[in-house]
Parts: C-alpha cells; structure tokens; sequence
C-alpha cells in the first residue's frame, strides 16, 4: 500500500478507538487492580468506540460526499440520483471519489478550452467580417461622396465611378450569400438533395462556364488522360457544382498566367469517388494549407496580391462535402502547384 499521510476512516476509528480503549483500561486497572478487568474493559470499550466512531465518521464524510456529487452534477436530484446516493454512494470510498472529482474537473477543464477556443474564434469571426464588409463600404462611400462632390458632372470619370459602385456592391452580395449559405449549412438548415449524376459531365460544365476566365488568363483546363470513362455518383448536383466552381476558380485566381487546370476521376475501393483539382500555380505553404479551410482564410499571397475573394469559398466547400460525409483536402507545393480533391460516393 502507498504511504499516504491522510489516514483511512477504518485507520482512524481504530487508532482513535485503541487509544480511548487503553485510557479506559488503564483507569479500570487503577481502580481495581486485576487483569481480567484490565482485558475486559479494554475489549469492550474498544468495540463499543470502534462501531460508534466508525458510524459517526461514515455518516459524517457521506454527508459531505452527497454535497460534493451534487454540486458537480448540479441536478435536482431525480428517481435515480435518489437511488444511487442511498444505495451506490455509500460503498464508494474515499479513493473512488477522489478520482471522480478529478475525472470531473478533467471535463471541466476540456470544457473550458473549447470555450475559450470558441470566444478566440468569435473574435476572429467579427473582425475578419468588419474587415470584410468595411473595405466595399468605404470605396462605396468614396465614389458615392465623389459623384454627389461634382464628378456626377464629369463624363470622363461619372459612369467609371458608378461602375466600381456597382461592382462593390455586388461584392457585398456575395458576402452575405456566402454568410448566409454557411450559416445554413452550420445550423444543418440546408438539406441535400442526392441524386445520380456523371461527375466528368459537371467538371465539363463548370469549365465551361469559367471559360471567359480562364481565356483572360491563357488559361487551359482538361480532364487527365485515362479519367474520361463516365463515373456515376450520388450526391447533391448543385452543390458539388458550387465546390467546383469554387475549386476551379481559385485554380484560375491563384493559377499562373497560360497555366494549365487538370480534372481528375479515381475509384476507390472503399465504394467513392475521388475528384481532383490540380493546377500549376502560386500553391501554398505548408503553414497555409491546413488553415485554408477556415471561415475567411486567405495566405499572405492572396491578400497582398489582392486577388480572390473573402475567403469563404473552401469553408462553404468543406462543409458541403462534410455534410455529404465524405472529405476535402489539399496538397500543394510553393510555385509548383496544387491538388484538391474531395471524395463523393459512388453510385
Ligand atoms: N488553387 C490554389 N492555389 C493557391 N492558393 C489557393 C488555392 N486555392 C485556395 N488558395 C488559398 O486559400 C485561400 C482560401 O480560398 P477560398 O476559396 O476559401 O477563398 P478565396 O478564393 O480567396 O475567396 P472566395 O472563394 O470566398 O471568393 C485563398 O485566399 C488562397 O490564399
Ligand atoms: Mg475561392
């Protein structure tokens, strides 16, 4: 047994009730000198303070348990508290309680760290949306200033003006959607609608529709050879063409000038498919690219490039595919390029 400084209930009474025992004993013996009195009163005194200590200790520490219990669970105390506080309680000892309270307070103090890891989120959440909205709402405010200031009347500049508005503007309506597009998806408000669909013929038609895009920037995309027979899978059409959109589109904004965009299409034996996006452009840093999925993450490159958007496209891309149960991630290199995929299941 450890040595442990704090002595048991059972040690206590029996120390208490031996010395109490031997008091006793001694004072018989002064009174009447025999040892049978000596024996006598030192076997039934100590029985006699031995139960009644012992009794007293009990009742007196599964008092104070009960209270603890209480307090961690904080509960009114139900059918079946009442139950296990007047049957469980009383044959746990000391050592089992302690290591409840410190299981206890082991939760509590995961508890607290996702807490705080969700008040640094917060805060992180309102100033990258304050950012975000401020940027459109002061040119907004500029062109509008300027135009009432005068440029109104100035046909070399006044629809140029107007122009910029109008495209901060839709700017910011593309912010709310993406706002109110992952509010939905994170409240589980938005439901899938699954259905059967080639993947190859949607990869076809998001490059299709990103091809002014793409031109401007000499920009070619393919499906890689070998990937063209039709693989058919189940999920929400419309959805995993917003995924596409987003991941050629940041294929095109991060991609290099005449770069190149690959598809491709792989079977897993798992019964998925596994869809992959590969470009040659800017890629990203290795400190980057587990943080991109999050809500408003651009890389250093982004931002000072001031190319893309807010940074919401592969939050709303990771929970669309998670809400499929199914995963996204990247690999990617600096100046060599990067690969996403995201896995659907197969018909
Ligand atoms: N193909 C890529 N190559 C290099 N960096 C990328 C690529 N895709 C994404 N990134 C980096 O990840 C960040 C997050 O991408 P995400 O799509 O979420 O945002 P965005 O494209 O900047 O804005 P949005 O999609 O909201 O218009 C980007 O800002 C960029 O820094
Ligand atoms: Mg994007």
């Amino acid at each position: 047994m450890p040595y442990n400084k704090n002595l048991s209930p059972k040690q206590l009474s029996l120390f208490t009730s031996l010395a109490l025992a031997l008091l006793a004993a001694l004072t018989a013996l002064i009174i009447r000198f025999h040892v049978l009195v000596f024996v006598a009163s030192f076997v039934f005194v100590f029985t006699a303070a031995y139960l009644l200590i012992s009794y007293a200790i009990k009742t007196y520490t599964n008092r104070q348990i009960k209270i603890l219990y209480k307090l961690i669970s904080r509960t009114k105390a139900g059918k079946k508290e009442v139950y296990y506080y007047r049957n469980i309680l009383p044959e746990k000892n000391l050592d089992e309680v302690t290591q409840d309270v410190e299981a206890w307070a082991e939760q509590r103090k995961v508890e607290i760290e996702i807490l705080k890891q969700n008040e640094v989120f917060r805060k992180e959440f309102l100033q990258n949306l304050s950012h975000e909205l401020k940027t459109p709402i002061f040119s907004i405010q500029g062109y509008v200033e300027t135009l009432i200031g005068g440029a109104i009347n100035n046909p070399e500049v006044n629809v140029k003006f107007l122009e910029r508005t109008s495209a901060n503007i839709q700017r910011l309506v593309n912010l709310v959607d993406d706002l109110d597009e992952i509010s939905k998806l994170e409240t589980g408000e938005l439901q899938l609608n699954p259905k059967l669909f080639v993947i190859q013929d949607l990869v076809k038609e998001v490059f299709e529709l990103l091809a002014d895009k793409m031109t401007e920037k000499g920009i070619v995309a393919t499906i890689k050879k070998g990937c063209e027979q039709s693989i058919t899978v189940l999920a929400d059409k419309e959805k995993i063409r917003q995924v596409l959109i987003n991941l050629v589109d940041n294929g095109i904004k991060y991609g290099k000038q005449n770069g190149t965009i690959e598809a491709s299409f792989y079977k897993t034996p798992s019964k998925t498919v596994l869809t992959e996006i590969t470009d040659n452009g800017i890629g990203i840093a290795d400190e980057h690219s587990s943080r991109i999925f999050e809500r408003f993450y651009r890389t250093d490159t982004a931002r000072s490039r001031k190319i893309g958007g807010s940074g919401l496209g592969l939050a709303i891309c990771k929970h669309i595919i998670e809400a499929h149960q199914q995963t996204i991630d990247v690999r990617s290199t600096p100046d060599v390029g990067s690969t996403f995929g995201f896995s659907l299941k197969a018909e």
